[in-house]
């Protein structure tokens, strides 16, 4: 098998590390399966895994191997990853060989995985140094046995679900407040998958407040051809934002200085703030002219937190209806724009690795890695 790893602290610097290369190398407790990962995608969010991974417990969910060669895992990491896996040992009843799985998994080969609560349509890993992380990643889906089940969209299931779901998330959270009182709704990184996400929901919304996409000059480009926000404007023009509206934030950026200025140019017509993402993640990491941001209206958006707390408000049934029905629906539109470019295995990401995390792929592209 081999695994791409990162350092935890520099997360320029990537290696395969080797280590066994057949189904024998794996050692299965009963009830344990393996899975050999097939595909998955890598974006932005994947890069924001790392740059928050201790502080959210994303270098927890797969530990890094030694390899074969008995290399030190000091200071290494592994990235999650969503994508698909099919079940090529079962030593489980109810999840037989050749069970094609969706979930997230690591850049790897393979995985060994201990299923509970095997349902018709989804179970847990539960394995134990994944018991203390947020249940939503730890829950994979039994794609074969789905209603419908399209083959030809997995590619942009693996690339958007993860993505578009937060999106649903940030529209009903912002619903849910009334847009917080604003009159306009800014987004920063505006040409990300998860901001893209978010204008479709908007666009589709008549009682929603106007939209402005904030992006920068290389990207102004692709957003406009969108048409799906109001308005463009780019980082380097933040005060032709009509500061006179009040407005809401959602930003993808993580960039405190740009935040900084916003907040400042907006004044007390900045509402609220909700932080999402980190694409600049350079710029969060070096925390460089962040004083001026409203600390006290601003807040951290996490995802699984919002879905688990519409899960019980609405229950599994219907949030799932909601949700996928969105999520299929914007994966379509999406191909009017979006292209999914392959890339062929883990050397292959180790190629583009630096181009991912340097934000030089295009907004229109979508990365999948084919094992
Ligand atoms: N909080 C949550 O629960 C949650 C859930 C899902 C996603 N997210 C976050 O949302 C963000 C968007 O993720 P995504 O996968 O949708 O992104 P994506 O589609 O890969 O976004 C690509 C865009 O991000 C910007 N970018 C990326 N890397 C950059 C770099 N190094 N320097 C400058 N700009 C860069 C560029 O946009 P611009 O030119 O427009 O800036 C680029 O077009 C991520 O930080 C992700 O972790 C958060």
């Amino acid at each position: 098998m081999s695994e791409f790893q990162i350092r935890r602290d520099d997360l320029t610097q990537t290696r395969i590390v080797a280590a066994g290369n057949t189904v024998e190398d794996f050692q299965l407790d009963s009830g344990d399966i393996l899975v050999k990962i097939d595909r998955f995608a890598f974006t932005a969010n994947n890069i924001t895994y790392g740059a928050v991974g201790d502080q959210i417990g994303y270098w927890q969910f797969f530990p890094p191997s030694s390899g074969d060669n008995g290399e030190d895992t000091d200071g290494w990491g592994i990235l999650p990853v969503w994508g698909f896996a099919d079940v090529v040992v079962s030593n489980t009843e109810g999840l037989p060989v050749g069970e094609r799985l969706y979930g997230y998994f690591p850049p790897a080969d393979f995985l060994k995985m201990t299923p509970k609560g095997i349902g018709p349509s989804r179970f847990t890993d539960a394995a134990e140094h994944r018991s203390a992380l947020p249940p939503g990643y730890n829950m994979y889906r039994r794609v074969t046995a789905e209603p419908g089940y399209d083959p030809s969209m997995d590619n942009e299931r693996a690339l958007l679900y993860p993505l578009h779901i937060t999106s649903f998330c940030l529209w009903d959270a912002l619903k849910d407040k009334n847009w917080h009182g604003a009159e306009q709704i800014l987004i920063l990184s505006a040409s990300s998958k998860t901001s893209i996400g978010l204008a479709y929901a908007l666009a589709d919304d008549k009682a929603a407040p106007q939209t402005t996409a904030v992006t920068s000059s290389r990207n102004i480009g692709l957003v406009k051809r969108l048409g799906l926000y109001g308005h463009q404007v780019t980082y380097d023009n933040l005060t032709d934002i009509d500061a006179n509206v009040p407005a809401v934030i959602v930003d993808m950026s993580g960039n405190l200085g740009l935040l900084a200025k916003l907040h400042t140019h907006l004044g007390g017509n900045m509402k609220h703030c909700i932080n999402v993402g980190m694409t600049h993640w350079e710029e969060f990491q070096s925390k460089e002219g962040a004083d001026g941001i409203i600390t006290e209206r601003s807040e951290f958006f996490f995802a699984p937190g919002h879905i688990q707390k519409r899960m019980a408000d609405w229950g599994p049934a219907e949030f799932n209806e909601r949700t996928g029905s969105f999520m299929h629906a914007t994966a379509l539109r999406s191909r009017d724009w979006l292209t999914c470019t392959p890339i062929d295995g883990l050397q292959g990401l180790a190629d583009i690795f630096a181009d991912v995390s340097g934000g030089r792929i295009a907004p229109d592209q979508g990365l999948i890695i084919s094992l």
